[in-house]
């Protein structure tokens, strides 16, 4: 809780630490009450300092300081001082031993940040800041030290004792107590310490490395779960053989552990050997996870493994650099999805999270850029922009270096700074040195925030036989940046003519070609506004743009219906192809708008029927990219394209032009529906997931008619489904209807699964999302029920989050109840969980965008919370920046 007006952060006032910790020893002593913990720190003064007579100045939170030391001699009061965080000891040796106690209360602890309990397990989480609340230290990713822990408890509670790298003793104490000491050999930053302590359970397996190095593998769970470690186990092991193969990168430690809590923040944390995972990132079995569970599983596992290099051997210099560690491995991780599934699945389904979740926070009062340059709390900037942006920064310099160019740029980033904390900036000069490819204009992706727009029109010229694309490149202005400079931008594009792509010759030099035929090319855009010119060209084409999404922004070009359809129909570019089915539901919505607005009937066009049904009836087509282009944008594209928007009015045209579409495919969408029914024992693969996905966007269809058939249909589904992808979307499409057999469908799932925390999750979140109306009610009635609890981040997620954040016609009601809600949410909040709290703000933050009635009421709310007393440095940095 802050003191006074917390203090902005700026990356420019950065210097290197007056100390460096060659080597930290804790002794932790586990209790009921309260945890002591010892420290035995080596520091000297940092020789790069060069600020002689510097005093220590030591991180500290909450903690309760008990004794003080250098080299053996107790500090009297008078030689230290505490303000704030800050504990300064003014006069301290060159080099010397300072020996620390301070008791903490891992039980009292909330924030899930520091040392807490969760679900009777001691377990740690201290990225970015948290350590500082475990003891007094460097807190700063840049000072980094060999740890040596020693862990003393109950052995009967707590048989199981962890902390990063090796094992090297244990000990049998005469109390009933026991001790492990772990012994971690590569020098890490205070924020991948990791500690574990409680009853838990373990899979084991082990992975030969590509020097033929036996790693032990374990993930560690409560005894009840150990049924459901396969799948993280499997990913696991694909993810060591991928980054061998992919990136040369081999594990270099004995061991390599997961552990699983109910309570945690975030989805996982890379610990150095000691990865730390919310059970709802590792734990997954058909009866009990969802395909979309699976992979997540698989995902996150790869993602916080592939950090044991991007992240852990060479850190970050700073917190500013978050998306040197988050954005490449968010790039690697999404790439190895790639491979073991569907690519284009895969890119869809990140284009979809950037286009929505990112560009509405590159449009809001929080735009920053992937390398923000000033911060309130840091905690606030694990964004989608410093994520899932910086992944599309990195994979925009892979597209400009070509795949072999940037492995060699990967390879010397990882030997040139093995061991070190640095910036974005050497990651950068790595890929440049390795390639010899200029990125000057580049670097504009990491001091500038906002989401440029590209606008492009071609001038086909039959005479000359030439085509131009003319491109134009601007970018809105964000919080603190008025005026961008332009950005260095990859566009791949393509020529479709009558008979599939054209050869592509430029006029000029300003490409590199890409495809081994010659048809496809990445532009190189620098310039404000450039034109360029395709020679030899016969015919009309269709411009295929931006392929593969080469690029986060914004693409406007003008295209007739006819091109949409024909590119939607054929192009080669699986984004592409979904992206026409996109701008083709997005003109139908436009109408609808238009026709409901005018009290008209909703008749979509005759030709995007046309296109669906051709969808609808090919079993030839991969059934996920089917499912994906039969889907219209989602209301949270949606509302990133209108202005202002108009919640009711959109959620109303697009449910109408659904049932308009249900309506008219009916039989197409049965046919369907059966053809991808199959009693296939469940594999959580690419072709099966698929074929659900697919089948159930028609039931979800389907059941919109809401007639006696699609009810039996969903209720069989429900009751006869053995996995949990098929129940679920059952389970929604009946909630989502009038069928009657809802409320006993919600009630024999709660039965059924009463035991199984992360079921009970979904079955929450059905419920919030909800579409019809008395949502709000519902959600209210369900705080108080005994399987919810707001000590839990993914409850709080699983209810309040989902139904502020994806319930738009129920969280937008006009009477402002779903506003006060969230209101009266995050002021609780606030004072157990300051993160999820200014996490779950998010959708108020958004209140420029809407309707001024809406504006209003949004802006109360925020006003409410920013007038609370004791306002965290997480909230009040969201609350005020958003009402600047
Ligand atoms: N570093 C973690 C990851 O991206 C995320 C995280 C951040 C977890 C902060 C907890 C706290 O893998
Ligand atoms: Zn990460």
């Amino acid at each position: 809780m802050r003191d006074a007006q917390p203090s902005t952060i700026y990356l420019s006032d950065y210097q290197v630490p007056a100390y460096l910790i060659d080597t930290t020893e804790l002794a932790f002593e586990l209790g009921e009450d309260s945890s002591l913990v010892t420290s035995l720190l080596h520091i000297r003064r940092n020789p790069a300092a060069n600020q002689l007579g510097a005093a220590l100045v030591l991180h500290g939170t909450e903690l309760e300081l008990l004794s003080l030391a250098i080299d053996g001699r107790v500090l009297t009061a008078s030689e230290w001082s505490q303000s704030g965080e800050q504990l300064v000891i003014a006069d301290v040796p060159e080099a010397f031993v300072l020996r620390c106690e301070t008791r903490i209360r891992p039980q009292e602890n909330t924030s899930l940040e520091g040392l807490y309990k969760s679900s009777g397990m001691f377990c740690t989480q201290c990225e970015a800041e948290g350590f500082r609340k475990i003891t007094y230290y460097l807190d700063r990713p840049d000072v980094m030290s060999v740890f040596t822990v020693e862990i003393t408890a109950d052995a009967q509670r707590y048989p199981v004792l962890l902390s990063n790298g090796n094992l090297v003793a244990t000990e049998t104490l005469t109390d009933g107590r026991h001790k492990t000491v772990w012994q971690d050999p590569f020098p890490k930053p205070a924020y991948l310490f990791a500690l574990v302590a409680g009853k838990l359970s373990c899979v084991s397996d082990s992975f030969r490395t590509m020097n033929g190095r036996d790693v032990d593998l374990k993930i560690y769970v409560e005894d009840k779960d150990l049924d459901k470690c396969d799948h993280a186990m499997a990913s696991l092991k694909n993810a060591m053989r991928w980054d061998e193969e992919v990136y040369g990168r081999e594990y270099d430690l004995d061991i390599f552990n997961i552990v699983a809590v109910d309570d945690f923040n975030m989805g996982a944390m890379e610990n150095k050997s000691l990865n730390i995972f919310n059970t709802s990132c590792v734990l997954a079995k058909p009866e009990t996870t969802t395909d979309a569970g699976f992979q997540r599983v698989e995902g996150v596992v790869a993602h916080e493994y592939f950090h044991n290099w991007s992240g852990n051997r060479v850190t970050c210099r700073d917190w500013f650099q978050l998306s040197l560690k988050e954005g490449f491995t968010v790039f690697r991780d999404s790439e190895f999805s790639a491979d073991m599934g569907s690519p284009t699945v895969k890119r869809v389904e990140d284009v979809t999270l950037l286009r929505t979740a990112q560009f509405a926070e590159d449009a809001g009062p929080m735009a920053h850029p992937i390398r923000p340059d000033s911060f309130i709390e840091i905690s606030n900037f694990y964004t989608v922009t410093v994520y899932e942006k910086g992944a599309e920064v990195v994979r925009m310099i892979h597209t400009l270096l070509g795949p072999d160019a940037f492995r060699k740029g990967s390879d010397l980033y990882f030997e040139r700074h093995d061991g070190q904390a640095v910036t974005c900036e050497d990651f950068v000069l790595a890929m440049e040195a390795a390639s010899g490819v200029d990125l000057s204009q580049f670097r504009n992706w990491y001091s500038q925030a906002g989401t440029p727009k590209l606008s492009v029109s071609g001038d086909y010229d039959a005479e000359q036989q030439s085509y131009t694309l003319n491109v134009s490149q601007s970018c809105p202005a964000t919080p603190g940046q008025s005026s961008k400079a332009p950005f260095h931008i990859p566009l791949k594009v393509a020529l479709l003519g009558e008979a599939g792509q054209l050869p592509l010759q430029l006029l000029g030099e300003s490409a590199n070609v890409e495809s081994a035929d010659n048809t496809e090319m990445v532009l190189n855009v620098t310039e404000q506004t450039q034109s360029f010119t395709f020679t030899g060209i016969n015919e009309l084409p269709v411009p295929s743009l931006l392929r593969g999404f080469s690029a986060p922004v914004k693409l406007d070009f003008d295209y007739s219906r006819e091109q949409l359809l024909r590119l939607m129909r054929g192009d080669s570019d699986g984004f592409c192809r979904w992206d026409a089915s996109q701008q083709l539901g997005l003109a139908e919505i436009k109408r609808a708008l238009a026709d409901v607005a005018a009290g008209q009937n909703v008749a979509p066009d005759a030709a995007y029927l046309a296109a669906c049904r051709d969808l609808l009836s090919d079993g030839s087509l991969d059934g996920a990219m089917v499912a994906m282009m039969l889907q219209l944008p989602s209301e949270a594209y949606l509302a990133e394209i209108f202005h202002p928007v108009d919640v009711l009015a959109i959620h109303h045209a697009r449910e109408a032009l659904r049932l308009a579409i249900a309506t008219a495919l009916q039989l197409e969408l049965l046919d369907c529906y059966n053809r991808c029914c199959s009693d296939a024992p469940y594999a959580a693969d690419a072709e099966q997931i698929a074929q659900r996905s697919l089948k159930n966007t028609a039931l979800a269809y389907l059941m919109l008619l809401d007639n006696e058939s699609a009810r039996e249909l969903a209720t069989a589904q429900f009751e006869n489904s053995e996995n949990m992808t098929d129940r679920l979307a059952a389970l929604n499409a009946l909630v989502n209807s009038a069928a009657p057999y809802k409320a006993k469908a919600l009630q024999s799932f709660y039965q059924n699964w009463q035991h199984e925390p992360l079921v009970i999750n979904q079955w929450f979140q059905v419920q919030a999302m909800c579409r019809l109306p008395g949502s709000l009610e519902t959600v209210q009635g369900l705080m108080n029920h005994p399987a919810f609890d707001i000590r839990n981040p993914n409850k709080v997620r699983a209810l309040i989050g989902a139904f502020c954040g994806q319930n738009g016609v129920n969280f937008h009601r006009e009477d402002g109840a779903g506003y006060r809600f969230l209101g009266d949410q995050v002021i609780i909040l606030n004072r157990s969980n300051p993160q999820i709290a200014s996490r779950l703000l998010v959708p108020l933050t958004k209140w420029r965008k809407y309707l001024p009635a809406a504006q209003q009421l949004m802006c109360a709310e925020l006003q409410r919370i920013l007038a609370e007393p004791d306002l965290s440095s997480d909230v009040y940095e969201v609350v005020s920046k958003s009402l600047q």
